[in-house]
């Protein structure tokens, strides 16, 4: 999945250029590249799909040359999780009608690489013989409102664990109960099915997405698709997987993993897994630093910064936007991408 604009992560991540095609953590490569070289080590490369917006399909062409085009399934407009995934999931059907599949965002950290593919094995094991919807958990640290929380049957001694309650971005107020509860993991939003599995679960709990895409699955392959696509996506309403079919269903099952995982889907994801100076800083660009401490700052490398008597501030110059924001308000960025479009 690679259609997100990734807008709490601005002004790094754009419109335009979004966060996924950035190398973030500066290792030379940028996110979809590492992610599809992860997934490589245990799917053929010609059987990984990237959904994508049409309009970012030269920029997975410039990072992936190898890819063919059907490889690259492109959506008209972005409706979310829910219609990325029937798209793929139908389409793959069509070729393998009995098919297991990862989905997986484009732009998360694993740093436990080997610890991550053994929990993909175990759920391969289970999605390949249950009908059952399977989805990782991560520990989670803060009672943060951006992810899903999953409460699971804790005396199950399979690996795989009957999920009780998924409850996709609680309050604040509901966050910090879980988190205090010690009793629920995060949503990692990666998910391993059989396609039969997922397929029924759309048919269950979307029908009106199911109904779309079904219709005219057998365009897929064809030079039909496109305008297929393009009127299964006028018709379908935004709707993301966790809320549309995670929350509802009875059968999700997940694996817990300690994986050094992060969605990097705010400055603190990035800062809370970033190396630190010895000031608790995260710095990425020419800098000068005095008496400051517990900053992320990520700026232009042909620009001297200096700064002094900072604390807990996030500072992010990016394609002549400059931020400057408290590290505790780093909800708020959301809001201002959007009054920076209604400015201009
Ligand atoms: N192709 C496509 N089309 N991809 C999309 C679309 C779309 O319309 N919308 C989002 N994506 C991609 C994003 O680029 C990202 O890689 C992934 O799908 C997940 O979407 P997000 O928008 O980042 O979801 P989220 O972070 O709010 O929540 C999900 O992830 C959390 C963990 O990071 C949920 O699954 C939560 O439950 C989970 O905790
Ligand atoms: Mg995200």
């Amino acid at each position: 999945m690679a259609g997100g604009v990734g807008s709490r992560f601005w002004p790094f991540s754009r419109n335009n250029y979004p966060k996924q095609f950035h190398d973030v953590l500066g290792i030379g490569e940028s996110m979809i590249q590492t992610t599809v070289k992860r997934f490589a080590t245990i799917c053929p490369r010609e059987n990984i799909y990237i959904v994508t917006n049409r309009e970012y399909k030269e920029l997975v062409q410039q990072h992936f040359p190898d890819l063919n085009d059907e490889q690259i399934l492109q959506e008209p407009i972005g409706r979310n999780t829910a219609p990325c995934i029937a798209y793929a999931c139908y389409k793959i059907a069509q070729k393998n009608p009995e098919a297991n599949i990862l989905v997986a965002p484009a732009d998360h950290v694993i740093l436990r690489e080997q610890a991550f593919l053994e929990c993909v094995q175990q759920a391969l094991e289970v999605a390949c013989q249950e009908d059952i919807l399977v989805t990782i958990g991560i520990k989670p640290t803060r009672p943060d409102t951006g992810y899903g929380y999953i409460q699971y049957d804790s005396d199950s001694a399979t690996p795989s664990k009957k999920v009780k309650t998924f409850a996709e971005k609680p309050s604040l107020e509901t966050a910090q109960r879980f988190l205090q509860s010690g009793d629920f993991v995060w949503n990692a939003g990666i998910f391993i099915w059989n396609v039969n599995s997922i397929l029924k679960a759309f048919r269950t709990h979307l029908k009106d997405v199911a109904d779309l895409f079904e219709k005219g699955s057998t365009s897929f392959y064809t030079p039909e698709e496109e305008s297929f696509i393009d009127s299964a996506y006028t018709h379908c309403r935004n709707v993301s997987i966790d809320y549309g079919i995670m929350e509802k269903a009875e059968n999700v099952h997940v694996i817990l993993g300690d994986l050094g995982w992060s969605d990097v889907g705010t400055w603190n994801s990035l800062y809370s897994i970033a190396d630190k100076t010895p000031e608790g800083n995260v710095v990425d660009g020419e800098i000068m630093l005095y008496d400051t401490q517990n900053c992320i700052i990520k700026t232009p490398q042909n620009k001297l910064v200096v700064i002094q008597g900072l604390q807990d501030y996030i500072v992010a110059e990016h394609n002549n936007v400059l931020m400057i924001c408290q590290r505790k308000n780093e909800q708020q960025v959301k809001d201002f991408v959007s009054h920076a479009k209604e400015s201009k």
